[in-house]
């Protein structure tokens, strides 16, 4: 895969609100916390994630909006349209790990954000044909270094209608990564539905992009139904999603957990490890409605986050592994703790082309 597109990964399933950008903030959120410098794009016109992260009106500065609309290519996006994700989704470097900050407490990474607005596609669409590869030429384009060199991982989380701005994310990216429920089978065809959309418009544009995961988001293990669908999204993604070369397409380890600390995080605007740090502080876990299972999240994300990194920067990842396994968390997160030991260690060797 070129270099220009290793670094971006594109989250997209074409069904609303199977968790995408609840999941795409965290797996950020973690990746920054492990010391890598993280871009959120947010490429759909709603703004959730926009507003997520930025805790304010996001709307009242420059937006991706701008930057595709014609004349954008004149906008200095680091500068201008850039901003950093608020306190609450920043990592903290004067607290170690075990207490929520840096791994080590030494280097830090940084969360950026590039946030929507509800124009978006329509302003992009006064492009005209150019408009498709209008999301590409931001992060790969520009005076000086392309954007993307700022970055470990770009992540961009899309929005589940096909629309210009879903297409503008597949032409700017390296990588796919899927987000599914364990309802029904309505998971597989949302699975068939953006995998053909993304072949589609990668063969019509000569564009090399590779499924990089399929995350399975709200499982309850206790659930007969969730564990038969779990067990078919695989099947599914074992037949229909070829894993050789470059190709890493897996279902990423284990499900991310129906919990409710990822939505009263979520609600609280916060990522879900700094949300339970700050209820295991006050005391308030029980209050939260907070078993020691809703742990599981934030180890699951982090082994989330080590996958994206395996995609994006390989060669920083046995680094990050080190230094998580030397600062394990505390006894509070012991069950995260055990969410990253299983890590799925046949994939993570064979992203590593071991
Ligand atoms: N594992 C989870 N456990 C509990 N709640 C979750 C979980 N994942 C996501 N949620 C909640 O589900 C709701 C939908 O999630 P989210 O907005 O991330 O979905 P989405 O796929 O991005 O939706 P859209 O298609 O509208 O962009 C949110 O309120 C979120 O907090
Ligand atoms: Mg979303």
């Amino acid at each position: 895969m070129a270099d220009a597109l290793k670094k971006v990964v594109s989250v997209l399933l074409q069904k609303g609100g199977v968790g995408k950008t609840a999941v795409t903030a965290n797996i950020a959120f973690e990746a920054a916390r492990m010391g890598l410098n993280v871009l959120f794009v947010d490429s759909d016109p709603t703004g959730y994630g926009s507003e997520l992260l930025t805790n304010e009106g996001y709307l009242d500065g420059l937006t991706l909006s701008d930057c595709v609309a014609p004349g954008g290519e004149k906008l200095d996006v680091r500068g201008d349209v850039i901003r950093r994700a608020w306190g609450g989704w920043q990592p903290v470097n004067d607290l170690p790990w075990a207490d929520g900050g840096a791994l080590g407490g030494e280097q830090i990474g940084r969360l950026d954000v590039l946030p929507s607005d509800p124009a978006m596609s329509q302003r992009a669409s006064a492009n005209g044909s150019t408009a498709l590869r209008s999301l590409f030429k931001v992060l790969h384009r520009g005076a000086g270094a392309p954007l993307v060199e700022d970055y470990d991982v770009v992540l961009i989380d899309c929005q589940p209608s096909p629309d210009l701005a879903s297409q503008m994310s597949v032409l700017a990216s390296g990588w796919l990564l899927m987000v599914v429920l364990p309802e029904s089978m309505a998971a597989s065809r949302g699975l068939s539905l953006g995998l053909q959309f993304t072949s589609e418009l990668a063969v019509g544009w000569d564009h090399d992009i590779a499924v990089g995961g399929v995350v399975i988001n709200s499982f309850n293990a206790s659930t007969r139904e969730h564990r038969e669908v779990a067990n078919a999204i695989k099947i599914w993604v074992a037949d229909n999603i070829e894993a050789d070369g470059d190709v890493l397409g897996q279902v990423w380890g284990t499900p991310v957990s129906r919990s409710t600390a990822i939505s009263k995080a979520m609600s609280a605007k916060q990522p879900v490890s700094n949300a339970l740090i700050e209820a295991a502080r006050g005391g308030r876990l029980a209050q939260l409605g907070v078993t020691k299972t809703h742990h599981r999240p934030v180890g699951q994300f982090t082994h989330f986050a080590l996958n994206t990194a395996m995609l994006t920067c390989p060669e920083k990842v046995e680094g990050l592994k080190a230094r998580l396994e030397a600062e394990p968390m505390p006894p509070t997160m012991g069950a995260a703790l055990n969410g990253v030991a299983s890590v799925d260690k046949p994939f993570m060797a064979r992203a590593a082309g071991e």
